[in-house]
């Protein structure tokens, strides 16, 4: 049995998948009751309910499992103290293995919840448990929170410059390569980068959705302060809109990617490129 936390959002559901997949046993923490169903439709066996900050909830969740894979919330203020509370618990409870979702480049001191999760990794170093960590690029599922303005009016928007570029990773390959890191022998004390293959700029990446898509589609910035006042609006709060516009400002500046080999390696096959998975996102979406 393998704990997922963090189960119902993006990453846990791609996680869930791919270890059901392999008939991996699973047991899910879901935040709150209506997402149970969620999480039992795509597979786990399993579902405790809880607040992850919680000592008590991570420990009831962690016991008996063979392995963790911890997911935190994201842009969370609490990232440091969570990943404490998880490592705590599969600690009381013997877990053999614990796997942390971190992300590609955790020393960026600019990127306040970069830095949070490399204390996170810290403290698995000294933890004494076996551990893998695994640091993910931004994710091509990002670009689908805009697909009906894409379908719609043929515009990407980004809230930095359209010449801004990326090394974008699908997030199916990522759950892959966890699913991998948790199944397989050999990866404990690893620290494995998974990026795309692909370094695009916003016009390349609105020029590949327009040839998948079949009509125009050209990027167009949003203004930080339009992107600011929207993202309030909807009920972000202030610790999450700031962390988010120091990300932005410093993919602006210096882009942000790293290398495919190690994912390539981890799946035996070269990561999935970006015109593949807006076909496959166009295909499930139609
Ligand atoms: N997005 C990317 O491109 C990217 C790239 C690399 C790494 N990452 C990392 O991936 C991680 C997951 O991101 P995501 O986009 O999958 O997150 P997400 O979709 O927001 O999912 C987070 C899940 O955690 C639950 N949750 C929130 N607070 C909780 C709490 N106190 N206790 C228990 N559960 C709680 C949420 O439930 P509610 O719905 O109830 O809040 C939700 O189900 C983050 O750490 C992020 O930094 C993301």
């Amino acid at each position: 049995m393998i704990l997922v936390t963090g189960a119902a959002g993006k990453t846990g559901r791609a996680v869930i998948q791919s270890l059901v997949a392999k008939r991996v046993t699973v047991r899910a923490l879901a935040h709150r009751p209506a997402q149970v169903r969620l999480v039992e439709e795509i597979g786990a066996r399993e579902v405790v309910v809880g607040d992850m900050r919680l000592q008590a909830t991570m420990d009831q969740a962690a016991q008996g499992v063979r392995a963790v894979y911890h997911i935190c919330p994201n842009v969370s203020p609490d990232e440091v103290a969570i990943g404490q509370v998880a490592i705590m618990a599969a600690r009381s409870a013997g877990v053999e293995h614990f796997v942390y979702h971190s992300v590609l480049r955790p020393q960026i001191e600019a990127m306040p919840h970069h830095w949070q999760k490399l204390r996170v990794e810290e403290q698995l170093f000294e933890s004494g448990l076996s551990y893998t960590i695994l640091q993910p690029a931004a994710y091509m599922q990002n670009v689908l929170a805009h697909w009906d303005q894409i379908m719609v009016q043929g515009v990407y928007p980004v809230p930095y410059a359209v010449e801004t570029r990326l090394g974008m990773v699908d997030l199916e390959d990522v759950a892959e390569a966890a699913a991998v890191v948790l199944t397989e022998p050999g990866h404990a004390g690893a620290v494995y980068e998974l990026a795309g293959a692909e370094v695009l700029s916003q016009v390349e990446v609105a020029t590949i959705l327009g040839q998948q898509l079949g009509h125009p589609v050209r990027a167009e910035t949003v203004p930080l302060e339009t992107w600011e006042r929207r993202a309030r609006e909807s009920g972000l709060g202030d610790y999450q809109v700031e962390t988010l516009v120091k990300m932005f400002r410093y993919y602006e500046c210096y882009g942000f990617w790293g290398n495919p080999h190690v994912l390539s390696w981890l799946l035996g096959r070269s990561p999935t490129t970006f015109a593949t998975f807006v076909e496959r996102s166009r295909c499930s979406r139609n």
